[in-house]
This record gives structure tokens, sequence and C-alpha cells, in this order.
């Protein structure tokens, strides 16, 4: 028998004390696993990633680059985060020059005059990257910059890594041979035996005068998978472990951009990055775009996840659109281009424009998202607007699957996508949200952003508790809910990082963690299973819940909620069940669980429990590990048998039975 409402409110009743005399003692609560009874197949694509440009999550953060306003593009009045470096017996002056572009796509170059300089008194410039630079021990560094200079000077310039004050060199070389024509300059800076620190900076100095004009100056730390341009190791280990299946990209908000012309451009995305121009996002901050469209496709490849892949649909935040009709075919033709240029073969333009970019294999996709968040375009476009796109898609890829972001009734997408920003009460009270949706009609749902705001800027535990209890429900539910994301995954936790609070995953220069809903998420991936197993709870106790007061109306009555949610499932050849049980109260529960219709139960299994005293309790930049899953062994299994879920947890029981 499945979980369903009027289970619920069975439990609720029993837990209540309705319909039991005072003498009675309390009903011990249960769990009943049916593992004779057919369950819903569990998608193995039901936990992917969702990324967007926000809280510095590519620039100041995944992606590698550690040099800050690298072509001069973020600010148009002056050289942001680049200074002069005179000491005593130099002067240095740097100014924005218009007149020197290196092309059209990078038309602004650093103009750096130094004025005075000799032997032992150097002049410069110097950048203080992304909240400093990273420093770490015997690590090659690859800098590079494109530079010309003015008659009389030829170098040499000296690149250096070193502390904020200059007082400490941790890494430097010189690069000799400059010429008056904008030439590429590449050299490796090693560092020897240091503590690691940010409180450091990337500095070019002569010990001449002259003038030199820079521009694309990048530093890069050794990538994950050695990538050139790529990510940086720590932060894609963290993704890597949770085993996500796709990553929904470019966006989210970042896709729309806050106008049609800050849209997502992905063309402009591709190739040298000399060629890329970068633009406005809408988080506050100017991209770089050194991460584009292959970059995103290579993230996938290298976490062996399947692209969700959202084309811009003619629909920007400021409430820009462009309608449906011969306008839009432009847009249109943009996104079968960009789904050429992921899975079309060499012979295609777009296909034979990846292999010259480097990737000449296509990339496997399945689902096309089209625009994001189109409910909030007050104009009423999207039906149309989301046909256009459907039939051109559908007549050129008819294997793709679509994915709608409002309600439409001229097409059927094949997927809706449907956002959920909660608080734990909001989650906990609705798990059962997908246990009445149609099964024989209809699209399937990808939850495409979800998350428990509860903590800045990454989510607490009880953050952890509420998303949990929402998992339960999608896996519960996932013939159904076939793909879900939670977001934002990125949040830099220096000083201005974050323009979104509640974030999975926290990093600063040097280090990252994962949040407890991080946590939660993993555990609920790496144990997935195939198949859900029913289950009947009895006795379930409740705590008392005050949903949030809507804006302008009374305060609604307070709620019973129960203090457990639960789902199961199991890996079907391996024998396995995996029986995940969220404990939201403040008290350990003892739970009595039955394992109907199983036929052999091995008495010994394990248990993963993520816990802490205070659901309040966090993990953070300085303390990144106060909360991870912890796995012990559980015996005295059988075909029934009592479970102890400690206050305030996350639990997953793995459990060998047939
Ligand atoms: O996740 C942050 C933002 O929330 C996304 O960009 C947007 O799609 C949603 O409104």
């Amino acid at each position: 028998m499945k979980y369903t409402p009027s289970i619920v409110r069975l439990c609720l009743a029993l837990a209540s004390g309705a319909a039991l005399s005072a003498q009675t003692p309390a009903p011990i609560p249960s769990l009943q696993l049916d593992l004779q009874a057919p369950g819903a197949k569990v998608s193995p694509a039901l936990y992917g990633l969702m990324t967007e440009e926000i809280n510095y999550s590519y620039d100041g953060g995944l992606y590698g680059e550690l040099v800050r306003n690298r072509s001069f593009q973020d600010d148009t009045h002056k050289p942001a985060h680049w200074s002069p470096v005179i000491g005593e017996g130099s002067a240095a002056t740097i100014a924005l020059d218009a007149t020197q572009p290196l092309n059209a796509a990078l038309p602004t170059s650093l103009r750096l005059d130094i004025t005075a300089a000799s032997a032992g008194h150097r002049g410069g410039v110097a950048n203080d990257g992304y909240w400093g630079i990273p420093v770490r021990s015997g690590t090659d560094y690859r800098a590079s910059f494109y530079a010309k200079t003015a008659p009389g000077f030829t170098g040499p310039l000296t690149v250096s890594i070193e502390s904020d004050d200059g007082a400490t060199v941790y890494a430097k070389a010189d690069v000799s041979g400059l010429t008056a024509d904008w030439r590429q300059h590449t050299v490796t800076l090693t560092t020897g035996q240091v503590t690691p620190t940010a409180k450091s900076r990337l500095v070019l100095t002569a010990d001449r005068p002259g003038t030199v004009w820079l521009n694309l100056v990048s530093l890069f730390p050794p990538t994950y998978k050695n990538r050139a341009n790529g990510n940086r190791p720590d932060i894609m280990q963290l993704l890597a472990d949770m085993k996500p299946a796709f990553l929904r990209f470019p966006g989210g908000n970042y896709l729309e951009g806050n106008t049609i012309a800050t849209r997502f451009d992905w063309k402009k995305t591709l190739g040298n990055l000399t060629e890329r121009p970068g633009h406005m996002g809408c988080w506050s901050y100017r991209s770089s775009d050194g991460l584009g469209l292959l970059e995103f496709l290579h993230w996938c490849e290298d976490l062996n996840m399947q692209p969700v892949l959202a084309v811009y649909a003619g629909y920007s935040l400021k409430q820009e659109f462009v309608p449906a009709g011969p306008g839009l075919e432009p847009f249109v033709q943009d996104a079968l281009d960009e789904i050429e240029y992921v899975t079309g073969d060499v012979t295609t333009p777009w296909g034979a424009r990846r292999a010259k970019d480097g990737h000449p294999a296509p990339f496997k996709l399945t689902y096309v998202e089209i625009g994001n968040e189109d409910y909030f375009d007050k104009s009423a476009s999207y039906d149309g607007r989301y046909a256009q796109f459907h039939d051109a898609i559908k007549a050129k890829y008819p294997a793709l699957q679509l994915i709608a972001t409002a309600k439409v009734k001229s097409r059927v997408p094949d997927l809706i996508d449907e956002h959920f920003y909660r608080s734990a009460g909001q989650m906990q009270a609705d798990t059962l949200h997908y246990d009445g949706y149609s099964r024989t009609s209809g699209p399937k749902i990808f939850v495409g952003e979800w998350a428990t705001r509860e903590g800045e800027p990454t989510t607490n535990l009880n953050a952890a508790l509420g998303d949990a209890a929402w998992m339960t429900g999608m896996e519960r539910n996932s013939d159904v809910v076939v793909i879900s994301c939670y977001a934002p995954l990125f949040v830099n936790v220096n000083p201005g990082g974050m323009q979104w609070k509640s974030d999975l995953i926290g990093y600063d220069t040097l280090t990252s963690y994962g949040s407890p809903s991080y946590y939660a998420q993993k555990m609920f991936n790496t144990y997935l299973g195939d198949t859900v197993v029913p289950i009947q709870a009895d006795a379930i106790p409740t705590q008392t819940w005050q949903p949030p007061t809507p804006k302008n109306k009374p305060a609604p009555p307070p709620k019973q909620l129960p203090v457990l949610f639960f789902v199961a499932t199991r890996d079907t050849s391996k024998g396995i069940l995996y029986l995940k049980v969220v404990n939201a109260g403040a008290a350990a529960l003892a739970v009595r669980i039955d394992l109907k219709g199983a036929v052999t139960v091995a008495s010994e299994g394990a248990a993963v429990v993520l816990s802490s005293a205070n659901p309040t309790d966090t993990n953070t930049i300085t303390e990144p590990t106060k909360i991870v899953p912890v796995t012990g062994k559980i015996d005295g299994l059988g075909k029934s048998f009592t479970h102890t879920f400690a206050a305030y947890s996350v639990n997953v029981l793995t459990i060998q039975a047939r």
C-alpha cells in the first residue's frame, strides 16, 4: 500500500491520541515496508545540478582564472582591481585606454606608464584577484598576458605572485622581448614551500621607465583533470562526490539577462578567450564568459553528467520580450544552432565549429528547456513563444525531451519545470505534493530549482531536514518527477560575494565546503535504488508548525506536522533496501520497522546519519565539516526490528533483503 494522504491523516489521528482511551499506552511508531508490492520506478537521473553565474559562481568561483577584470571591461571608468606598484625611487600610473584595443571583442586595454624605475626600484601594476590570489606550496601557475609597448621599451617585465604588501615574493619569472605589436606572452610561476595564503596579488613590474599596454592578463593554477581554461579542483571534487546525473545550465535568471541584449548569448562565449567580450550578468556584476558553452559541456564530461540545456526563449527579466512570430525566428534559429553545437557531428556547421573549438565528439543531450520561469512574463506571450520553439526543435530533433517553464495550452511539453523556495516547515508540510499527480496524462515534472532557505551564506541543518523531507516526496514520486536540481549551487563567502542567501556549497579563495543540505543530497543520491518500496506508517508523532502569514492576511492557524518523513527504494539486482528517514523532531524516536514479504534479511546492515544537537547548527568556511554523514554498522535486523532515529537527523539504512 502506498504512503498516501489518507494514511498521513490516520497517522496524525493516532499520534494525537484520537480514538484511544487514556489507559492505552502510546502506540510505537512503525513503518511497514511491503517488499512484494509493485513499486514505481526510480528515475536514475533524479538528482542533478543547477548552475548559473550568481554569487561569483564561475568568475571568482569554479572557473580557474585568478585575475579579476583581466580584460579591463568590468568598469568603464577605472581599472577596477588594478593598482600601480610604486616605491621609493619609482613612479608609475595606470589608466584604461580605448585607443589601443586588442581587437573588437576586447576594445579597452590598460596603459601602464612607468615614469621612474631602476634596478632595485621597480614600477608596475598589481591585480588583487578575487579576494586575493590563492598561494599554495610547490604549485605551477600559468601566467599569460597580451602586451605591446611604446618605442624604447622592450621589457623585461617581471611577473610575480607576492604578498599584499610586496614584502614576500612567492614565485616570479621574467618576460622579455616585448614589441610594438600585440603579442601573447606566457610564463610558468612555481611556488616553493609556503603557508597557504590568499593575502596576495599578481604583479607585473619593470626596473626601467617605459610604456606598455596590457590586455587579457591571466593566471591559472592547476585545474580539475588539468583542463586548459578549466575549473577549480576542490569544488569539482565536491560536485563529483554527489554523483550528479545532469547539469542544468546556463540558468536561471542568468540565461534571460536583465535585458535581451544582456541575455546569455552563447555564440559570444565560444573560441579563443580574446574573442569573448563578456557581458553584464543579472546578478550585479560582469561575466568574463571564460566559462562559456563549451566549458559547460567539458564540466558535464568531466563529471559524467548530461547537459540539461536551457535555451533563451525571447523573454528577459525586465519584461522585455519578443512576441511569437517572425521577430522570434532568429532566437529559434539560435536555439537550433546551439543544439547542433552540442549534438551535431562534424559535418554540420555548428558541429564543425565545436570541432574547431577542440571537441570533435558530439555530446549526448536528452533535455532542452525553453526559457526560465516564464510565468513572470507579464505579457503572457510564453504560450506562443513556447509553441514556436517546440515545433522547430521537434521537427529537427524529434527525440529531444522539451521542458516548458510555465503552463502552456497550445502544445503538450514533455516536462514542466517547477520551482520551490521555502522554509523547512513548508517543505515538510508538502511532501505529498506529487502523490496525486496524474500518472496517465500531462507532462512529467522537472523540479528545476528547489531549496529550503534557512541559513546563510550556506544553509543549516534545519534546512537539510526540510530538503531531505522534500526529497522523500520527490523520490517516492520519481516516476513523474524524473529530474530535479537544487539552487543556487554555489556562493563565494567573501564579503560582497553573495547575492542570494542560502546556497549549497560555499568557498573562499583557498577552500570550499558543503552545507548540511549538500550532504543530505549526497546521501540521497548515493543510495538511490531503482524501485520504490511502498510504506505504510502508523503512530508517527507530530509537532506544531506555524505556517507563514501571507501578505496582508491574518496569520493562518498552526498545523500539526509529522516529525518523521521517509521513503524506501531497493536496488533490485543487488538485493539492497534503502530506507531513508528524516527525524525533524527534537527527540530521538524508536521506530518499529517491518519488512513485509521479505524472504531473507541480513542481520547486519549500515546506517548513514547526518545530525547535530541544534537545528541551526551549520558548516562554515572555518568549520567546514561540523556536520557530515557518519556511517555505522547496525545489527539485530530481521523481518521486524526496531531502530532509533536521532533527534534532528537524516538517515539512510542499507539492508540486504530479498
Ligand atoms: O536560484 C536563483 C534564482 O531563482 C534563479 O536564477 C531563478 O530562476 C529563480 O528565480
